[in-house]
C-alpha cells in the first residue's frame, strides 16, 4: 500500500471541493482532491446556475473569475408570474444595489478544473471504495486508484462528497442529527440552444403547477415545470413539453417563447435536508454533503461556496496564524446561514408550487400571501434580501455558560 502525505485531503471534486482545493492552494497550504467519478463525467453536469454576489466575490478571490467576468450576465430583477400577470421585483432597489449573476456551475466547476490543471495540483479521479478513517483521532483517506490501494495521512478531511459521499455516512450515529422534508413533486428541466424568452428569470405559479424560465447565455435557454415524482423524462416529448410550458405562461410570455430541440433533459426530486453538526472533530462537511435545498430559491451552489468561504478562513488561520478559532466555530456559523437558506427556498417552494393536499382554503391564504408579497414594498424586499443572498455572518459565537 502507498502512503501520501498531506494537510488536507478533499473528498469529491464538486464546485465545494474544487472551490476549497482553490482556496488552500492560493494560501499555500497543501491538499489532494479524490474523487470518485471521472474528470470528464463531473465537468459535464447540468445543473443550477444563479450565483449570489458573495459566490462571485469568492470565486474572484480564488482567482477563477475571468470567464465569469465575460460570460456571466448580470441580473438586477426577477419577475413572477401568478394569476397570469407578471410582477417584477427589483432586486437592486430593493437592496441597496445588489444583484444575482446568471453562469452555470457547469462552466463554475470547468473554470475551477482548468485552474487545478494549471497549477498542476494533485487530483485522483475515479478513485474507488473511498473510505474515511480516525476523524477523531489522526485522520485517514483510504481508496483503490488504478487498481492499487493508496493511504493519505492528513491532518484534516473535508467532505466534499455530496448528498451521496462517504463521509457523512462515515460519522456515529449518535453524533449526527438530520432533518429532511421531501416534497411530493419533482422538477422536469430542459435545456435547449434557443433565446431565452425574457431578458430576466421568470418564476411562474399557475393552476396547472410551477415553471421556471431561465437561462444560461443570451442563445441558451433552460426551462422547467413542476411534474409528478411518478413521471419519467421518457413520458415528455419535447413537444409535449413545450405545450406544456406555454400553458403555464402568459400570453406574452407565450407568443415570444421560442422552442427548439432539447440538449439535456431530466426530472430532479425536491428535498429540503440539513445535517447537525457539519464538523466532527477533524471531519468537516461541506456544500450538499451536509445539507440540500429544493432550486426554488437558486440556493444550494451559493450555499456550499458559503461553506467553502468559512472553510478556508478557519483552516488558513489555523495554519497560517496558528488559531483553532475558526475551526471551532466552522459548523454553527454555516448553520445560521444554512438555516435562513433553508427556510427561504422552502417558502418559495410552499407559495410556488402547487400541492395536490392542499385543501381550497390553504390554497386561497397561499394566493393571498403572493398577493400581498407582490403588493408591498416590504414584501418584496423580504423576497429580495434573501434571492441575493443573505451577509455573511463574522461575528463570534460566545461560549455557552458552564
Ligand atoms: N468518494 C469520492 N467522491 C465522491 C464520493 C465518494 N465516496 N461520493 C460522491 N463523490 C463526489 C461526486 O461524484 C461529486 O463529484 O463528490 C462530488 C460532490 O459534488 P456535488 O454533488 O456537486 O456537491 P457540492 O460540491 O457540494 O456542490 C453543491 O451541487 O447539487 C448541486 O445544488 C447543488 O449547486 C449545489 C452544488
Ligand atoms: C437554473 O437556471 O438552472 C435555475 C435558476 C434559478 C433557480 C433554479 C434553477 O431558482
Amino acid at each position: 500500500m502507498e502512503i501520501l502525505t498531506t494537510q488536507v485531503a478533499i473528498i469529491g471534486a464538486g464546485p465545494a471541493g474544487l472551490l476549497l482545493g482553490q482556496l488552500l492552494y492560493k494560501a499555500g497550504i497543501e491538499h489532494i482532491i479524490i474523487e470518485q467519478r471521472s474528470a470528464d463525467y463531473v465537468s459535464s453536469r447540468i445543473r443550477a446556475g444563479i450565483l449570489e454576489q458573495v459566490s462571485v466575490d469568492l470565486l474572484k478571490q480564488a482567482g477563477v473569475d475571468q470567464h465569469l467576468k465575460e460570460k456571466g450576465l448580470p441580473h438586477s430583477g426577477i419577475e413572477i408570474l401568478t394569476n397570469g400577470q407578471k410582477h417584477r421585483v427589483d432586486l437592486s432597489a430593493l437592496t441597496g444595489g445588489k444583484q444575482v449573476t446568471v453562469y452555470g456551475q457547469t462552466e463554475v466547476t470547468k473554470d475551477l478544473m482548468a485552474a487545478r490543471e494549471t497549477a498542476q495540483l494533485r487530483s485522483f479521479y475515479e478513485a474507488k471504495n473511498v473510505q474515511v478513517k480516525d476523524f477523531y483521532g489522526t485522520p485517514k483517506v483510504h481508496f483503490e486508484y488504478q487498481g492499487q490501494v493508496l493511504q493519505i495521512n492528513c491532518d484534516f478531511i473535508a467532505g466534499c462528497d455530496g448528498y451521496h459521499g462517504v463521509c457523512r455516512a462515515s460519522v456515529p450515529e449518535d453524533q449526527i442529527k438530520t432533518f429532511e422534508k421531501v416534497y411530493p413533486f419533482g422538477w422536469l428541466g430542459i435545456l435547449a440552444d434557443v433565446p431565452p424568452v425574457a431578458d430576466e428569470l421568470i418564476y411562474v405559479q399557475s393552476e396547472r403547477g410551477f415553471a421556471l424560465c431561465s437561462m444560461r447565455s443570451e442563445t441558451r435557454s433552460r426551462y422547467y415545470l413542476q411534474v409528478p415524482l411518478t413521471d419519467r423524462v421518457e413520458d415528455w416529448s419535447d413537444d409535449r413539453f413545450w405545450e406544456e410550458l406555454k400553458c403555464r405562461l402568459d400570453p406574452e410570455s407565450r407568443e415570444h417563447l421560442v422552442t427548439g430541440a432539447s440538449i439535456e433533459k431530466s426530472i430532479a426530486p425536491l428535498r429540503s435536508f440539513v445535517t447537525e453538526p457539519m464538523r466532527f472533530g477533524k471531519l468537516f462537511l461541506a456544500g450538499d454533503a451536509a445539507h440540500i435545498v429544493p432550486p426554488t430559491g437558486a440556493k444550494g451552489l451559493n450555499l456550499a461556496a458559503s461553506d467553502i468561504a468559512y472553510l478556508s478562513t478557519a483552516l488558513i488561520q489555523y495554519y497560517v496564524e496558528g488559531s483553532d478559532q475558526g475551526i471551532n466555530e466552522y459548523s454553527e456559523k454555516c448553520l445560521q446561514r444554512v438555516w435562513k437558506a433553508e427556510r427561504f427556498s422552502w417558502w418559495m417552494t410552499h407559495l410556488l408550487h402547487r400541492f395536490e393536499t392542499e385543501t381550497e382554503f390553504e390554497h386561497k391564504i397561499k394566493q393571498a400571501e403572493l398577493s400581498y408579497i407582490l403588493g408591498s414594498t416590504a414584501g418584496k424586499t423580504t423576497l429580495a434580501e434573501n434571492y441575493v443572498g443573505l451577509p455573511y455572518e463574522i461575528k463570534t459565537i460566545p461560549e455557552p455558560c458552564a
